[in-house]
């Protein structure tokens, strides 16, 4: 069977620096993949590229098609989904026409399916659909980022850094919920610095440095390396060298 998503030898740049180099992947179906790495490494800039923000070069198939001539909307109408590192809510709207935005394309009934099933995943949001997104906690944020990203009903969802600034109680619920996506049939390629919580979780990931993969493998495996467990997971075994 192949991958959903495929990435081949990419390369993407500010200007003349390039910030990913020659980097491939892969997302199957209901499968979780991380991306773990340290700040700079060029997380967020590969998944924008692939998002359709940044133009790069190199080859990405999606569901069988070649992205290369689609545009972000074309993007998100075959099933491709990114929650942004900063969650790009509408701050001065509420939390249910938040979700409406997510849902802009799709007809109305299938709007109302995916408002039941966003609001089954996080029952805090139905709460506080009246609520306006800017006076949401940091955790309530994220919920609502994945929600509007999740109103299209994606096949896969990208998420960038959703732990980002979460209290550990509430990261333990987002991971959860992440967990519930791949039962349900999402795939999900998750970008995390928690790099603890993103392998617990993941089938597989890709280790980034300076804007290569270094290390790709069964996360199990990726947590054990002794370089990963060293550099990310801010343990070292007694005797043995970080490198
Ligand atoms: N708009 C931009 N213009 C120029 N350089 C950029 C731009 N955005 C990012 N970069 C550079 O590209 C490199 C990769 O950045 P990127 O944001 O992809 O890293 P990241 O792995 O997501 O880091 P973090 O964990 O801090 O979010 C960095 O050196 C960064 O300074
Ligand atoms: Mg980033």
């Amino acid at each position: 069977m192949s991958a959903l998503l495929s990435v081949s030898d990419v390369h993407i740049a500010y200007g003349k620096v390039e910030a990913v180099r020659g980097v491939s992947l892969e997302v199957g179906e209901n499968e979780i993949v991380t991306i773990i790495g340290a700040n700079g490494a060029g997380k967020t800039t590969l998944l924008n590229a692939v998002m359709g923000i940044l133009p790069l070069k190199g080859r990405t198939m999606f569901a069988g098609k070649d992205m290369a001539t689609l545009d972000i909307e074309d993007r998100v109408a075959a099933g491709l989904s990114l929650v942004p590192e900063h969650r790009e809510l509408f701050a001065t709207m509420n939390v249910e026409d938040n979700l409406q935005l997510g849902a802009f394309r799709i007809a109305k009934a299938t709007a109302a399916r995916s408002f039941e099933r966003v609001y089954s995943l996080f029952p805090r949001l139905q709460e506080r659909r009246k609520q306006l997104a800017g006076t949401l906690s940091g955790g309530e944020q994220q919920m609502l980022a994945m929600g509007r990203a999740l109103m299209g009903a994606p096949k896969l969802l990208m998420l960038d850094e959703p732990s980002l600034g979460l209290a550990p109680i509430i990261v333990a619920d987002i991971f959860r919920t992440i967990g519930e996506l791949r039962a349900a049939g999402v795939s999900v390629l998750l970008v995390e610095q928690n790099a603890q919580a993103a392998l617990q979780i993941a089938d597989r990931a890709y280790v980034m440095e300076l804007g290569e993969f270094v290390l790709s493998g069964a996360a199990r495996d990726i947590a054990r390396n002794q370089r990963v467990a060293a550099s990310y997971l801010g343990f070292q075994h007694e005797g043995e060298s970080a490198v």
